[in-house]
């Protein structure tokens, strides 16, 4: 075992005023905008939000009209500081990925060589005088990190966790009427700070909430179902109220549960006497709900939960929750079940970054990325290692995606010089609990984990967390991921957990399963094979870690010393049925953590879908074995020179599939027992290779490679061809380099440059190369592996946004998009 290794790693705008009304609608900018199996189920298609999804629905979009500094300022929070050479944006903004890479970035190569440092954020608005006598609330859904924020040169508090949601109540200090308001929010990322690409600046949604004095506290309302059947479902509702108005007050709860399609399905309401002024009390309610649709994998069936608070008959506050019907438990003997059926957890572990926008959230970015792990077989993910945006988890509920929901990388011991091991002790609690208020409604989270491979974990710190978790809510198990699990401080914490996460341990499954025979085990990251899209390293039967072209070997044959191939930790898994299922390292690439190679890596190799969001062959694999309907992938491309007798791996959930070279036939072949995937030797020649599936006798699908002449065109396809004229949605922009029949050209690298014209810009461009270090931000990227992409964003007005795509030599390519 690695784990010295691992250890040591281990170590080592003309100022603007927007009128805030009654209902706060910055109306001056765009809003915001079995065995189960997945594999036969459509991913449900959202688009952008205009409304928060956490602490009610009750927020408006507060993102737009900031001015930003990049740099320490001294007095910037004065209220009469002049900001009017700062820069305009909106937020959610990362700073980090609009600098260049560097070599010599305090980031390191952890943090993808890209600068934290000091910026400085300032926005000025008005509130009208309906607002008089209201609460006025500003949450941000996160800041990384250390941020603090003042209102009118008040400082209202700091919050060093990039990762947490946090409120501050505006009212004391604000002018109503006429007169400017400015909050002010200086960020300090003080590298390093983290293991992987963090983001820098305010980099989630910012919202302003106006309630009544007397209304429900930030993430205020518990809903949960104790017992769940087809039948009939108990609805448990918390619901804290709190009156800040003058005097004591006498209020009613009435919470209706709202069905999928909307209807209310069940309402219970309840008086709470006397509340006294300045105190808040928690109203207990349960509600029965007759033959809810379950909430699962494939039916992800959604309910709210809207509470609304009376005084005098009057509706004074109206609060939404998720609601999802599901029961998710674990055995020590038989794994994970959902709704009393026994499935693996077929999970993936994922870093916040999206890509070329960086960590700068958006809702259509987020829900891509879980299309495209859904459409592979996953239906879990671990947030590795941090509170997710909440915008995440209501993706994961609407595509029924179980959430392994995590607060911690390491708690008092560093990971890095300036990590969260700094605030831990003073702040673990407020964090944690925070966490678990906003989280503990969605259905999709099924456990709590405390940590990530902790060094110096005591039982003491983490019976504190498990309990602050409880107190917030006792529903849902609590674990962590560990990789140290022969050792004696972490057997003696596993004991304080109710789930035990494993990291790379799966060679413990069995000896731990018979010394323990109580402990629920799962893989809570497993793998950590590395590859490049579009590249073969041969031979095949080694494990290749290092090359000249510092680029991983897609042949499932680049895996880290402490890790193990997709086949090896696939077949761990599933053949032991007392293990609830693993989370691979990782779904999608991330920025940072360039393993195995230095600079100019600087993005990781980890992932079965690239960065770009462009799968690599090992996501066929898992499709293979994770999904039901028939497919078949071929590999590698067929591009290579005589004489070479190349590998062919083919990944298919057929019965059988039978290869062809120009038309003849190299043999049919079957999964025989414990062969994962079909494999042939073929040397080369010219022409098309084919694989053809068959099941029942049928050829039910079939995939192909071509030898791909010179590249002479650049072809464009779009994920989506209508987008939200939001000025927030996205389209997703492939160009594929391809010769003249319209075949990849699978070794293409030609720069591509896009542009755009119509109501949308390009916000980034990418290629999934771990080692191209030029900017995400610019408009031209260089192909790789055949395959480049633009990310273009709606400006804010209707009509068609034409994609053009040019390359030195080649036929330009184009493609319309329509925003409505
Ligand atoms: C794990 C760690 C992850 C990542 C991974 C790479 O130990 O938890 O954050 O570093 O190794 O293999």
């Amino acid at each position: 075992m690695d784990l010295e290794i691992r250890n040591q790693r281990q170590l080592a705008l003309s100022v603007a005023f927007f009128t805030i009304g009654i209902g706060c609608v910055d109306s001056s900018t765009p809003s915001e905008g079995n065995v189960q199996d997945a594999g036969t189920v459509a991913p449900v298609s959202f688009t952008s939000t205009a409304t928060p999804v956490y602490n009610g629905l009750r927020g408006k979009d507060f993102n737009s009209g900031w001015r930003f500094n990049l740099g320490d300022v001294t007095g910037a929070q004065a209220t009469a500081f002049d900001d009017s050479t700062w820069r305009s944006l909106n937020v959610p903004h990362d700073w980090s990925i609009e600098l260049p890479f560097d070599q010599i970035s305090p980031a390191g190569s952890g943090g993808g060589y890209l600068d934290g440092g000091v910026g400085w954020y300032r926005k000025t608005f008005t509130l009208d005088q309906a607002n008089s006598g209201q609460r006025i609330l500003i949450q941000f859904d996160g800041v990384y990190m250390n941020s603090e924020v003042w209102i009118n040169g008040t400082s209202l508090g700091n919050r060093p966790y990039g990762y947490s949601s946090f409120e501050y109540d505006l009212t004391p200090y604000v002018n109503i009427g006429g007169a400017g308001n400015v909050i002010a929010v200086r960020v300090d990322n003080n590298q390093p700070t983290s293991r992987w690409y963090s983001g820098s600046g305010i980099y989630r949604n910012v919202w302003l909430t106006v309630v009544n004095p007397i209304h429900v506290t930030n993430s205020g309302v518990f809903v949960n179902s104790p017992t769940v059947s087809n039948t009939s479902a108990s609805v448990s509702v918390g619901t804290e109220v709190q009156n800040q108005s003058a005097s004591s007050a006498s209020v009613t709860v009435t919470t209706t549960i709202l069905d999928p399609s909307g209807a209310a399905v069940a309402t219970d309401t309840s008086p709470a006497s006397d509340i006294a002024a300045d105190a808040t009390t928690t109203v207990s309610q349960n509600l029965t709900v007759a033959s809810p649709q379950l909430w699962s994998t494939t039916s992800p069936n959604l309910y709210q939960a809207k509470v609304e608070i009376n005084v005098a008959g009057a509706t004074v506050d109206t609060y939404l929750a998720p609601l999802g019907f599901r029961t998710a438990s674990f055995s020590s003997t038989g794994g994970f079940s959902l709704n009393g059926q026994t499935m693996k957890l077929r999970g993936v572990c994922m870093h916040h970054d999206l890509g070329a926008l960086g960590a700068a959230i958006n809702y259509r970015a987020i829900e891509r990325r879980v299309e495209i792990l859904k459409a592979m077989g996953v239906n879990a993910i671990r947030t590795s290692h941090n509170p997710p945006a909440p915008e995440f988890l209501d993706i994961c509920d609407r595509q029924g995606i179980l959430v392994m929901d995590e607060a911690f990388d390491c708690w008092e011991t560093q990971k890095v010089s300036n990590d969260y091991h700094l605030y831990f002790t003073q702040w673990a609690q407020t964090d944690l609990q925070a966490f678990v208020r906003r989280d503990r409604n969605h259905p999709s989270v099924i456990m709590w984990s405390i940590g990530n491979e902790i060094p110096n974990p005591t039982t003491a710190t983490a019976t504190n967390l498990k309990n602050w978790v409880l107190a917030a809510d006792a529903t849902r198990p609590v674990t962590w991921a560990s990789v140290n699990t022969s050792d004696d401080n972490n057997q003696a914490v596993a004991a304080v957990l109710d789930l035990q996460g494993y990291n790379y341990s799966e060679w413990r499954y069995d000896q731990d399963h018979a010394a323990h025979p109580d402990w629920k085990l799962f893989g809570s990251e497993t793998s950590s094979a590395v590859r490049s899209r579009g590249i073969y390293h041969t031979p095949v039967s080694e494990n290749i870690l290092t090359s000249a072209d510092d680029q991983c070997s897609s042949y499932d044959n680049s895996v880290v010393s402490w890790g193990s191939s997709a086949e090896s930790s696939y077949a761990n898994d599933v053949s032991r049925g007392f293990i609830g299922g693993q989370f691979i390292w990782t779904g999608f690439d991330y920025i940072g953590e360039p393993t195995p190679y230095p600079w100019p890596a600087k993005s990781s190799y980890f992932g079965i879908v690239d960065t770009a969001g462009f799968p690599k062959d090992i996501y066929y694999f898992y499709q293979s074995h994770w999904t039901t309907t028939p497919m078949i992938h071929i590999l590698p491309h067929w591009n290579w020179t005589s004489g070479t007798t190349v590998t062919v791996l083919v990944y298919t959930n057929c019965d059988s599939a039978e290869l062809f070279l120009n038309g003849v036939s190299l043999g049919s072949k079957t999964l025989t027992s414990g062969a994962l995937h079909l494999e042939w030797d073929v040397p080369w020649a010219s022409g098309t290779l084919q694989a053809e599936g068959t099941v029942g006798g049928a050829v039910v699908v079939s995939d192909e490679v071509t030898t791909a002449d010179v590249a002479v065109q650049v072809v464009l396809s779009v994920d989506r061809s209508t987008i939200n004229a939001d000025g927030k949605d996205l389209a997703f922009v492939t160009a594929e380099i391809q010769d003249a029949n319209g075949i990849l050209v699978p070794t293409a690298a030609n720069a591509v440059t896009f542009s755009v014209s119509g109501p949308g810009a390009v916000v980034g461009v990418d290629n999934g190369d771990a080692i191209d270090t030029s900017s995400y931000t610019g408009a031209t990227r260089n192909a790789f592996s055949g395959k480049a992409l633009a990310i273009v964003r709606s400006t804010g007005s209707a009509g068609p946004i034409v994609v053009s795509a040019s390359s030195s030599g080649l036929t330009a390519g184009s493609a319309t998009i329509s925003a409505q």
